[in-house]
Formats: C-alpha cells, sequence, structure tokens
C-alpha cells in the first residue's frame, strides 16, 4: 500500500459542508490558503487544459460579493418570487466565512476538451479543497446561488463570454460539532457485471 487507506478513506468520508452560520472568528492563515489551492490545482484535467481559475474573497472584499449576491439575487428573481430569508443568506454569508473563493471555468480558447469536461475537471479541483479543508480541520461549503449564474457574474470576478463561475466555495473554522453525514448504502447503487 502506497498511502495509509484507513486515513485516506476517514478523510474522504469525514469530508463535511459547514454552513458559514457554524464559523468560529478563527482565521484561516495564507499558508493554509496557498496548500488549499495548490492542492486543487492537482485534480484531474483532460488534455492538460487546467481550466480553473480562482477568485478569493477575504477582509473587506467580502462585502464586495455579498453586494453583488443581493443586488443580482433581487435583478433576476422575479418579485413575487423573492424571499427575505434567501435575500439575508446572499449578504450574511460571504461575512460569515474569514474566506470565500469563487471556482472559476476557463474555456480554453482551442475549445479542444468539450466544455463538461473542463467544468468536471474544476469540480474536481473543488474536491480537492474540501478535502484538503477536511485535513486542516476546517469547514467548507460549495455554494450555487442563483447570481452566478447570471451573465453579470463575468464582469464580477473578470471572465469572459465563455467562462463560468461554478461555485462559491466558503472556508471557516467550525464553532461547534463537526457534522455527521448519511449515504446509502452500495448495493442499492451499483450493478455488478460478468
Ligand atoms: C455542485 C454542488 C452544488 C451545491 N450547491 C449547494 C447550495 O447552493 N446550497 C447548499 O446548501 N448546498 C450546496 N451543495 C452542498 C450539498 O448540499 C452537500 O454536499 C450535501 O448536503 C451533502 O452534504 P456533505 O457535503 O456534508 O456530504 C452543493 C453541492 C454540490 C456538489
Amino acid at each position: 500500500m502506497k498511502f495509509n487507506l484507513s486515513e485516506v478513506t476517514d478523510l474522504i468520508r469525514s469530508r463535511r459542508t459547514v454552513y458559514p452560520e457554524n464559523y468560529s472568528e478563527r482565521q484561516i492563515q495564507r499558508d493554509q490558503l496557498e496548500q488549499i489551492l495548490n492542492n486543487a490545482l492537482w485534480a484531474p484535467t483532460h488534455g492538460n487544459t487546467q481550466p480553473w481559475r480562482f477568485v478569493v474573497f477575504q477582509g473587506d472584499s467580502r462585502e464586495e460579493l455579498a453586494d453583488f449576491l443581493a443586488k443580482t439575487y433581487l435583478k433576476i428573481t422575479p418579485k413575487e418570487q423573492q424571499k427575505d430569508s434567501k435575500l439575508a443568506k446572499m449578504l450574511n454569508r460571504p461575512k460569515q466565512a474569514p474566506v470565500v473563493v469563487a471556482v472559476c471555468m476557463k474555456r480554453d480558447p482551442n475549445r479542444k476538451i468539450r466544455e463538461i469536461e473542463e467544468i468536471e475537471a474544476v469540480a474536481c479541483a473543488i474536491h480537492n479543497m474540501h478535502l484538503t479543508c477536511t485535513a486542516y480541520g476546517i469547514g467548507g461549503f460549495w455554494s450555487t446561488p442563483g447570481p452566478i449564474y447570471s451573465e453579470d457574474v463575468l464582469p464580477f470576478l473578470g471572465l469572459e463570454e465563455e467562462d463560468r463561475c461554478l461555485g462559491l466555495f466558503y472556508m471557516g473554522y467550525p464553532k461547534s460539532e463537526w457534522p455527521d453525514g448519511q449515504r446509502k448504502p452500495l448495493e442499492y447503487l451499483t450493478e455488478w457485471k460478468n
């Protein structure tokens, strides 16, 4: 065995979504953030296009993110569907986390790889971030609010027309218990063929 499989399995199974409401004030250090992002880069990438891009919001820039989310939510959501609770999350969550990373997919100019595969590569990068957070005891939350799919996200994050934002990845140390998870057993999900 090249690695300690029981530790690797523990790490994978311990990865949990921890929401910003449950983060403490404890800061995440710059070297930790760099480790988290450097591990993201080692996700699989078809054709080695390395389509991931990151915009890191910390300090006062989290306010700009909150403003963007709230403003865009109100713009893209019909009035009768707008909910105060959703708007409050857009406004509050960025400030409840010491760091939020917008994780984006940069479309390769040669289009040599299908878009879905570029998206899949970035999803794997986000997973690497989440696993690395778990190793530090940092909670993560992959958030996909409506505004990240709006056209206004492109200028906000400095993206071009065919690029996409795949999510906001919130990080913070939990202020209470690490959450439990649940999964369906493998036998319900697998067909074995011989
Ligand atoms: C592509 C993707 C988008 C997600 N977007 C949201 C989201 O917008 N809001 C949310 O509460 N959770 C979101 N999640 C997190 C899931 O809710 C979470 O993974 C699920 O509840 C399982 O919990 P666990 O991550 O602790 O295993 C997202 C997960 C994925 C893979």
